[in-house]
C-alpha cells in the first residue's frame, strides 16, 4: 500500500513562506510570483491499495511526476507524510533506501530510459545486476521476462533496432524482473501510436492480473485511466480534485475540470 498523508511539494528558494501562503488557500500563480516557489504538489491525500493501479491523472504541470518521484524519495515532500507498507519514507537510512528503490520498487519512465550500450537481455536484467545476483540466474529471470513481454528472439538487439513499443516492453520487463511490490509508471505509453499504446495497455493489464503489484500510473489521458485504473485520481494545479472508481469518475465528475475531461473522452468514438 502507498499512502500519501496531507502532502505539499514546493520547489524554489523559499519553501517556508510558500508553504505560509498555501496554508491561508493562496494560488500557485501569486504565490510563484510574490516568492519565486513553484507550488507542485498541495494537501495531497491518497492510498494506493495493495495489488490494485491507482492511476493519477492531469494536465502536463499539474504535478504527476512530482507525486511519483516522492514515493521512492526521488525527491522529499516539503510537508506531510509518505507511507509504503506503511513504513514513513522519511524515516529510512540511505541503506534502506537504496536498498528500497533497489528491490521494492520498479520504475517505468515515459521516454523508455533503456541503456542504449546494453542489448535488451542486459537491460532487462539490469535491476538484478546490481542486485549482485549471479549471471547464471540473472539471465534465467532476464529471459523469462524478455519472453513474458514478448520479445524473445530479441536478447542480444540493442534499444535502437527496436521500435518505441518494443523499447517500452523491454523497460517494462527490466521493472518488473526484481519482482518487485510497487511500480512506479510515468506516462509509459504516452509516446506510443495509439494502437501500440492499446497493445500495451493490454499486456499491462494481462500480467497484472497475474502479479496483482501495487501499481502508481501516471497519465495525462483519462481514456488511459479509465482502462487500467482501479482507482483514479484527478490532479489539477496541484491539488486532488476527485478520486474514485473510474465509472464514479465518468458517471459524476466532482468539477468542471473533471467533467471537460469526461466530455473529452465521450467525445472519441470508441
Ligand atoms: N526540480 C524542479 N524544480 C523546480 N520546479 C519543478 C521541478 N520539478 C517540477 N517542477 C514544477 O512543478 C510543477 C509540477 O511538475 P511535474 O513535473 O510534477 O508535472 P507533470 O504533471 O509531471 O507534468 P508533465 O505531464 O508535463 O510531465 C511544474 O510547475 C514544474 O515546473
Ligand atoms: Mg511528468
Amino acid at each position: 500500500m502507498i499512502e500519501l498523508a496531507d502532502v505539499t511539494k514546493i520547489f524554489g528558494p523559499g519553501p517556508a513562506d510558500a508553504l505560509a501562503m498555501v496554508r491561508v488557500g493562496r494560488g500557485k500563480d501569486e504565490i510563484l510570483e510574490q516568492t519565486g516557489n513553484v507550488v507542485a504538489l498541495r494537501g495531497v491525500s491518497l492510498t494506493a491499495e495493495a495489488g490494485k493501479v491507482f492511476v493519477v491523472m492531469g494536465l502536463s504541470g499539474c504535478g504527476k511526476s512530482t507525486l511519483l518521484r516522492l514515493v521512492n524519495r526521488l525527491i522529499e515532500p516539503t510537508s506531510g507524510t509518505v507511507r509504503v507498507g506503511g513504513i514513513d519514507m522519511a524515516s529510512l537510512s540511505r541503506d534502506e533506501l537504496q536498498e528500497f528503490r533497489r528491490r521494492r520498487a520498479g520504475m517505468v519512465f515515459q521516454r523508455f530510459g533503456l541503456f542504449p550500450h546494453r542489448t535488451v537481455l542486459e537491460n532487462v536484467a539490469y535491476g538484478l545486476e546490481i542486485q549482485e545476483v549471479a549471471p547464471a540466474a540473472r539471465d534465467a529471470t532476464g529471459r523469462e521476462w524478455t519472453r513474458t513481454v514478448g520479445l524473445e528472439g530479441y536478447e542480444t538487439a540493442y534499444p535502437s533496432e527496436l521500435s518505441g513499443g518494443m523499447q517500452q516492453r523491454v523497460g517494462l520487463a527490466r521493472a518488473l524482473a526484481i519482482d518487485p511490490e510497487i511500480l512506479l509508471m510515468d506516462e509509459p505509453f504516452s509516446a506510443l501510436d495509439p494502437l501500440i499504446r492499446r497493445e500495451m495497455q493490454d499486456q499491462l493489464l494481462k500480467l497484472q492480473a497475474g502479479l496483482g503489484k501495487t501499481i502508481l500510473f501516471v497519465t495525462h489521458d483519462l481514456a488511459e485511466a479509465a482502462i487500467l485504473g482501479d482507482r483514479i485520481a484527478v490532479v489539477r494545479d496541484g491539488a486532488v480534485e476527485q478520486i474514485g472508481k473510474p465509472e464514479d469518475i465518468l458517471r459524476a465528475p466532482a468539477t468542471e475540470h473533471v467533467a471537460a475531461f469526461v466530455a473529452s473522452v465521450r467525445a472519441i468514438p470508441s
